[in-house]
């Protein structure tokens, strides 16, 4: 079984991820993890915390001279804020701490301070902000470019691009190319493959700065080349529709998930919804006239390009703030401000990636098994002859 834990506050000394269950003999690349790193701190309305972040990833455990040798994986990335907030949030109390506190009284409308304070019975909400902050995504993606280093082991790959922002939508369909041209971009703007839906993003991200909103949207994660058979019809929990969307639910500000078409599909009749079935003779195999269910029928991936998105609200922290109440006098007052994004859209679909990359190892291993690479190798060579041989 792999699974992954993350620890960390945002303005705490380091994230530290935890990975468990991979077999040995992968080879892993740390400069790739840092590379999935700099993706998630990049596009156009992010806020001053990024440029405070050069985040890197230092690997403690479970990879030596470049492999993974079977153990439980260990990941540190160090917050560069922390020399900031050191007498903020230190480890033990010390004389005079209480004046060195930031408290956060006035609850956000949207974010957990509120929930959080009250269920933790909390004086303010400093210490869920501390967790609840998206930044715990950082270690999230450094998980996940280890998966995506197992998976590209056997040819899959996964990538991400942004389909809306505000109102602003891309209304073309998308190639695979296109979203692999767009992954080898330098200056991340939208994250959106066609420039011209990408300028209307940006004009109602600058809306946002110009009246102190923020900017939700859609993003797309897409598999490709996966094997048919990963994931199972068989029970609830075994269903990989129902585990990617626990997955991409749980990013911080993604309130839907859609597989494949399914919001078009919600409104149509089922003669135009369902990917036809056909077959070459030629070569022996089936194909499909289109892929609206996104890859997935029964919970199974069916070998066609895997497609989730994730539906992400306005980010909750707004300079010009709601209405809230202060702690400590229970009175009206302006939610609380700090350094914030605008929008994260491409950021999130770097942390979309991660998760769909993660659950997709899990269902990988699930089948195939193996305790090193080559005995994973042998269980998909010889599964992949049988689905030639169907
Ligand atoms: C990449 C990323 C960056 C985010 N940055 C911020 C931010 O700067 N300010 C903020 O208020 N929320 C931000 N969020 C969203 C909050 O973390 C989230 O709204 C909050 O934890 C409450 O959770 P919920 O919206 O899922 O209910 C971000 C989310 C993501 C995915």
């Amino acid at each position: 079984m792999l699974r992954f834990e993350t620890a960390g506050e945002s303005h705490g000394e380091c994230l530290v991820a935890t990975l468990t269950g991979l077999p040995a003999s992968i080879p892993i690349s740390v400069a790739q993890v840092n590379h999935d790193l700099w993706r998630r701190q990049q596009g156009y309305g992010r806020g001053g915390r990024m440029k405070i972040e050069t985040d890197a990833a230092e690997i403690v455990s479970g990879v030596r001279h470049s492999q993974t040798i079977g153990s439980p994986i260990a990941i540190i990335i160090r917050n560069r804020d922390w020399q900031n907030w050191t007498e903020v949030l230190p480890v033990e109390s010390y004389e005079g701490d209480e004046e060195k506190k930031k408290p956060l009284s006035r609850p956000r409308p949207g974010h957990a301070d509120l929930a959080g304070a009250i269920k933790y019975n909390f004086a303010d909400a400093r210490y869920i902000l501390e967790r609840a902050s998206a930044r715990e995504t950082t270690a999230r993606v450094a998980v996940g470019a280890i998966a995506r280093q197992f998976l590209a082991q056997f040819g899959i790959e996964i990538l991400s691009h942004v389909i809306q922002a505000g109102s602003a939508r891309i209304e073309r369909p998308v190639e695979w190319e296109e979203i692999v041209a767009l992954s080898k971009k330098q200056d991340v703007l939208l994250g959106c493959v066609d420039s011209e839906a990408e300028a209307r993003m940006k004009a109602v991200v600058d809306e946002a700065y110009r009246t102190g909103d923020t900017v939700g949207g859609v993003f797309e994660v897409r598999a490709h080349n996966l094997p048919p058979g990963l994931g199972s019809h068989i029970a609830w929990d075994t269903r990989l529709d129902g585990r990617l969307a626990q997955a991409i639910l749980s990013v911080q500000a993604v309130k839907g998930v859609e597989i494949g078409e399914a919001e078009e599909a919600a409104s149509s009749f089922g003669s135009r919804v369902q990917d036809t079935i056909h077959y070459q003779k030629q070569n022996h195999r089936f194909f499909r006239g289109a892929n609206k269910a996104g890859g997935l029928e029964g919970g199974i991936t069916n070998g066609q390009d895997l497609i989730v998105r994730g539906l992400l609200k306005p980010i909750s922290t707004l300079r010009k703030p709601l209405e809230s109440v202060d702690f400590a006098t229970r009175e009206p007052a302006s939610a609380a401000y700090e350094r914030s994004d605008v929008c994260v859209l491409p950021a999130a679909g770097v942390v979309g990636e991660a998760m769909v990359a993660i659950v997709l190892a899990q269902a990988f291993l699930e089948k195939f098994g193996g305790d090193s690479l080559n005995e994973t190798r042998r269980n998909f060579d010889g599964y992949i002859q049988q689905v030639r041989e169907f």
